[in-house]
């Protein structure tokens, strides 16, 4: 090839590298252009491993513009290399930017329900009291509601519980009593429930959402709270009773003058029965606050216990209503209502 055309050839590949590098917006692009040209069968690597085969003057002039080529072509793309580079930087620090004189938007903090503050404060006393808190199911069996806490199938007292029966899997070709599905109407079959499982001396406080089919008001709604307690020992008694609810409410409402009062009440699982009153010290008024007594020997019977050796209380209370009481509020609705201006103020 005449020396004139060889320098043709530079010529155009310089052209073409450099205005390929002018375009470049990334490194992938550069590192293209720099296969093409200095790679291994790059255009201007192969000029250069065909040096070898020129003769000397050729090699000389040929071989002294390929190198000086060469050489341009890598400064303009270290060159090109660290212009993107700081290209890059500079977006980069754009996007993390922080105008630290902005001021900062409020976060919202959320509130605990009412009635969830209440069951952590009465559990909080009860566990201080040495009461363990368990659970129990929702959806309860008619034996657990009903049969195992004597109040059998046409007995009246089933009306005092109005009740929301479940709808029997299909799949399950006979339900017998022990098994038919109801949403329970109060936290008392986990007496029995614990019981079964565990051996007295024992002492537990159970929470958890109740279900009745009635009429709402002001103060009854068709869901609600109930926290169970059932302590049971070889000498527990009613006094017992009465002091550790008298100690809860003291220390609930931070009200030692609070007063408590027990007035007959029946409930076939508990024999006496109570209701139990309280008026707090700057009211007039008693209210209703939840159903107590000591535990039927029948009920002890049914978890095959001796009910010549073990005796014991147990108690139901309306976190609802010690709630309204607590906080002031006038509908038990309110609680289930999902309107944030109520939640929000607590
Ligand atoms: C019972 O449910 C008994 N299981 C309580 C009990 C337990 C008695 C252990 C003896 C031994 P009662 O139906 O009275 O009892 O309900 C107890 C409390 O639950 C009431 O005092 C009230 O505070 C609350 N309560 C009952 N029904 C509703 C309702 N519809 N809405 C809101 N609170 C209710």
């Amino acid at each position: 090839m005449s020396k004139k055309s060889q320098m043709d050839i530079f010529q155009s590949l310089r052209k073409d590298v450099f205005g390929a590098l002018e375009e470049a917006a990334d490194f992938d692009a550069i590192l293209k252009i720099e296969a093409e040209s200095l790679g291994k069968s790059g255009r201007l690597t192969n000029i250069l491993k065909s040096l070898k085969d020129m003769p000397s003057a050729e090699r000389l002039v040929i071989g002294s513009t390929a190198n000086a080529l060469k050489k341009e072509i890598e400064e303009k793309m270290k060159e090109k290399k660290e212009e993107i580079g700081k290209k890059i930087k500079t977006e980069a620090d754009k996007a993390e930017w922080v105008d630290v004189s902005i001021p900062g938007k409020k976060i919202k903090r959320g509130h605990l329900h009412p009635i969830s503050r209440i069951l952590d404060e009465t559990s909080a006393i009860f566990e201080s009291m040495g009461f363990e808190m368990v659970e129990g199911p929702e959806a309860e069996t008619e034996y657990y509601n009903f049969d195992a806490l004597a109040i059998p199938k046409n007995h009246p007292a089933r009306d005092m519980w109005d009740t929301f029966w479940l709808k029997e899997p299909k799949d399950q070709i006979s339900l017998n009593d022990r098994s038919k599905l109801l949403l329970r109407t109060h936290t008392s079959p986990n007496q029995i429930r614990y019981m079964e499982k565990h051996q007295p001396p024992l002492r537990i406080i159970v929470p958890g959402r109740c279900f009745r089919y009635e009429a709402t008001d002001a103060t009854h709604d068709f869901q609600f709270y109930q926290l169970e307690g059932l302590m049971i020992g070889e000498k527990t008694n009613l006094a017992e009773l009465k002091g550790a609810i008298e100690l809860f409410f003291k220390l609930l409402f931070k009200d030692k003058n609070l007063q408590i009062r027990f007035r007959p009440g029946y409930f076939p699982f508990v024999e006496p029965g109570v209701e139990v009153d309280i008026k707090l010290s700057q009211s007039l008024e008693w209210l209703e606050i939840a159903g107590a007594g000591m535990v039927h020997p029948s009920v002890i019977k049914a978890v095959k216990l001796n009910p010549n050796q073990w005796q014991g209380f147990a108690f139901g209370m309306g976190l609802d209503r010690i709630a309204m009481l607590k906080y002031k509020i006038n509908d038990i609705r309110l609680f289930y209502s999902g309107d944030l201006r109520f939640i929000n103020q607590f």
